[in-house]
């Protein structure tokens, strides 16, 4: 068996925990052949791959990133690689693609595995928002990330009398803005979701120095937006990938409360820093066993499906299924929330 591994989309820790995972498990027990593609699909199209084996792997189960490099893939070159795909297969002698990746790369695999190429999924994305799937590795990085951020500036806010407005990633699904708000305790928190008014978060920072507290922290989601017409923020454009192009929301807010409160209010973009760097144990190990589960199907012969954590265990289901609809915050998970929104 010869095996293609890519990374493609935005990176997130834990790629190349499942990278290392592929090559231990098909080389060791399937005496197979690895080779991964550099650069995501670009790699695929353009022939840039490089043999992986148990040397090229060592060592990296701790590095964030994805040592393959990773770039998101535009729409007409898509359509050429799903014209060409078993020229593609045959000439790498791949058996089987496993493309690692969230809801694009995902979409990409279905439509690549539609067209005949032998194709197992493995999702990630550290915005938790793929279906089908409880969990996605990155998030607990992500999460622990900004929950740490968060912990930190409570205790410079409060030596100031200030609001902090935290701004974390998550364009429709506000997974990471749920979690590290409640790890952390934020006083506010914003989700894509559920439009805010920012009159409710003035109302509550008001109450808390009227009882004596001395600050406030906010989590907002970047692609949380205001209640229409209750505060100046628009819609941005949409990009080449199909991605809203994001005003500021962190910015806006901060700049809104400081208007209405007449207290300091800064803006803390934690952006980037929450993909990057090494991953915690938990994505270690999601990682490890999605790298594992993978192989297995591809043995198996199971294509066209992908790699998902249900409780406990790691299952595969369909591509189809998994790419359907983003997995959002549901009600009753705001609700647990409540107190804070
Ligand atoms: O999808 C993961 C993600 O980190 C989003 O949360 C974020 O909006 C986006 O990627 C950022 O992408 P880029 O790295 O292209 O700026």
């Amino acid at each position: 068996m010869r095996i293609g591994v890519l990374t493609a989309g935005g990176d997130c820790p834990g790629l190349n925990a499942v990278i290392r995972s592929v090559v231990h498990r098909a080389v060791t027990n399937y005496d197979a052949e690895v080779i991964g593609f550099e650069d995501g699909y670009a790699g695929l199209l353009e022939g840039r791959y490089r043999s992986l084996d148990l040397d090229a792997v060592s060592g990296i189960l701790a590095r964030g990133g994805t040592i393959l490099g990773s770039s998101r893939l535009q729409r007409d070159r898509l359509r050429e690689a799903c014209e060409n795909v078993q020229d593609t297969a045959r000439e790498f002698g791949i058996d089987v693609l496993i493309p690692i990746g969230g809801e694009g790369t995902l979409t990409a695999a279905r439509m690549l595995s539609d067209a005949g190429l032998p194709v197992v999924g493995v999702p990630k994305t550290i915005d938790n928002d793929i279906s089908s799937t409880d969990r996605t590795f990155g998030f607990d990085t992500a999460v622990g990330v900004a929950t740490e951020a968060m912990d930190r500036l409570k205790t410079t806010a409060e030596s100031h009398q200030r609001v902090m407005v935290v701004e974390v990633m998550g364009r429709h699904a506000g997974w990471i803005a749920l979690e590290s708000g409640m790890a952390a305790g934020a006083h506010g928190i914003c989700l894509p979701e559920r439009p805010f008014d920012p009159a409710d978060l003035v109302k509550m920072v008001e109450e808390r120095f009227s009882r004596g507290k001395r600050f406030a922290v906010v989590c907002v989601a970047e692609g949380a937006h205001p209640v229409e017409g209750s505060m100046d923020y628009g819609h941005g454009a949409i990009d080449q990938f199909g991605h809203e192009r994001f005003q500021g929301i962190g910015t806006a807010l901060a700049f809104e409360l400081e208007r209405r409160l007449g207290k300091e209010a800064k803006p803390v973009i934690l952006g980037h820093i929450q993909r990057g760097g090494t991953p915690t144990a938990y994505d270690r190990v999601l990682a490890t066993r999605f790298g594992w589960h993978a192989v297995e199907a591809a043995h198996r012969g199971e294509f066209g499906r992908m790699t998902a954590l249900r409780g406990t265990d790691v299952v595969m289901v369909p591509l189809a299924e998994a790419v359907t609809e983003l997995k959002t915050v549901p009600k009753d998970r705001m609700d647990e929330a409540e107190s804070v929104f």
